[in-house]
């Protein structure tokens, strides 16, 4: 059978990570795939890079265009990244009639709907394993091996940026800035490094992953997304002393209506305290982890390298193996591309984060006087919220007055009436300092 011919469009870490697998595995992927994989045309603005990364093995340009308008391609490989030229290149590749493979989180999460839309009246696949988790096969696991599951909830560390920054905080008791100086360095993270200490990258990924589990539309928009930039050494110093870990998790949960709560997805990026006794909680460094919770499997955890260029690659040639494949299936027999049927979606919204429920790690700095801990547990009780276990540790050195550090676990409440008690506590006069909130999951 004659190759399966693929576009590269964008030469970088990635694309060069493509090459040297596609190159050191041919005979394995071909074994697998039934025929040759072969990479024949890259195109980059920079030329010297494309053809730093296509050595003699392609044809080299600086016109995605062209590359999209070449019959003999079958598949183009999308890793420019963004949401701009990318998502134009994306939809012509598919207007032509090109397969697309794409690493591409940003462009789904946001543009997802449109793309999977042309693709679908295009008869192609878009392929994009490399979107979340780089090499963990996650795509793979809730749209195939999970099939037969409900699936209940995923809470996944799929920034290996943030992990890296939060496992350099707990071990070197550091903070936040020095973390960070300290993974740039080192180059874990990007020089602009915002979408992922703000936790957006986490939150396109999550936004991917709630697609697939729960069968509804790409809502990136309707995301919750705080991330790690104000997190203190402190937080996690004392979540530790607790039992818990902090991490960047991405969760998406399906909630049942109840007598007290709102029904929908729930879909959120935040900083997490997790029991130090989960393996999640022990994922270190850049690595990633996801975990799902399906009815009938129950808890499962994929682990792996999150970034990367061979861990990624391993992901774009899955991608290509799949494709190839199933070139000539009917597109009706192919896996869908969010996992469930595109006349079979269901319109759940996104809950807003007031109708999320979660517990919650407090931390509050007060002057150290008679009755102020009665006040404080006075207003929770007030609100509902029922206390799970309570320290008293003495603070950072006050302006003259004796101040001591109270933190807070609680047990499960609707966000809305935290934020509710809240600011009754913040108003107390014998509060002196912004009350920390981080939530909390068991992950049971
Ligand atoms: N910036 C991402 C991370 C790379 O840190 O995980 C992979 O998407």
């Amino acid at each position: 059978m004659k190759p399966f011919q693929v576009g590269l469009l964008g030469a970088g870490v990635v694309g060069g990570g493509t090459f040297a697998v596609l190159q050191r595995n041919q005979e394995e992927i071909r074994r697998r795939a039934g025929r040759e994989i072969r990479i024949t045309h890259v195109a980059d603005v920079d030329l010297a890079r494309a053809r730093r990364v296509a050595g003699d093995a392609a044809e080299v340009g600086n016109d995605a265009r062209a590359l999209i308008a070449r019959p003999e391609i079958d598949a183009v490989i999308e890793l420019i990244g963004g949401t701009g030229i990318a998502r134009t290149l994306v939809l012509e590749a598919i207007a032509a009639g090109k397969h697309v493979v794409t690493a591409n989180k940003a462009l789904l999460a946001v543009h997802g709907t449109e793309i999977f839309a042309a693709a679908g009246e295009n008869g192609v696949v878009v392929a994009f394993e490399a979107a979340v988790a780089g090499g963990i096969p996650i795509i793979k696991a809730l749209r195939e091996g999970l099939t037969a599951n409900r699936i209940e909830w995923i809470a996944g560390i799929i920034n290996g940026t943030t992990n890296f920054i939060l496992s350099e905080m707990r071990e070197k008791r550091i903070d936040f800035a020095t973390a960070l100086a300290d993974a740039q360095r080192l180059g874990y993270a990007e020089a602009d490094p915002t979408f992922d200490i703000t936790g957006v990258d986490a939150a396109h990924k999550a936004t991917i992953l709630s697609a697939i589990a729960f069968g509804v539309p790409v809502q990136f928009a309707k995301a919750y997304v705080e991330g790690i930039v104000d997190l203190q050494a402190a937080d996690i110093a004392y979540a530790e002393q607790l039992g818990y870990r902090i991490k960047l998790l991405a969760i998406t949960k399906r909630r049942e209506a109840s007598a007290n709560h709102a029904g929908g997805i729930e879909l959120r990026v935040h900083p997490t305290l997790v029991p130090s006794r989960r393996l999640i909680a022990n994922v270190e460094g850049a690595m990633n982890a996801v975990m799902v919770q399906g009815d009938a499997v129950g808890t499962t955890l994929y682990y792996g390298k999150g970034a990367g260029a061979e861990p990624t690659a391993s992901a774009v040639i899955a991608d290509l193996v799949d494709i190839a494949r199933l070139a000539t299936a009917d597109p009706d027999h192919r896996v869908p591309h969010l996992a469930f049927q595109p006349a079979a979606m269901q319109d759940l919204g996104v809950l807003p984060i007031d109708d999320v429920v979660t517990a919650f790690y407090l931390r509050l700095q007060v002057a150290d006087e008679t009755g102020v801990l009665a006040r404080i547990t006075g207003i929770l009780a007030e609100h509902g919220i029922s206390i799970d276990a309570l320290l008293q540790r003495p603070g950072a050195a006050g302006a003259g007055e004796a101040r001591t550090d109270v933190i807070i676990l609680t047990h499960d409440t609707v966000e809305g009436r935290m934020t509710a008690a809240i600011a009754k506590m913040q108003a107390l006069p014998t509060v002196l300092a912004k009350i920390v909130r981080i939530r909390k999951e068991d992950l049971a």
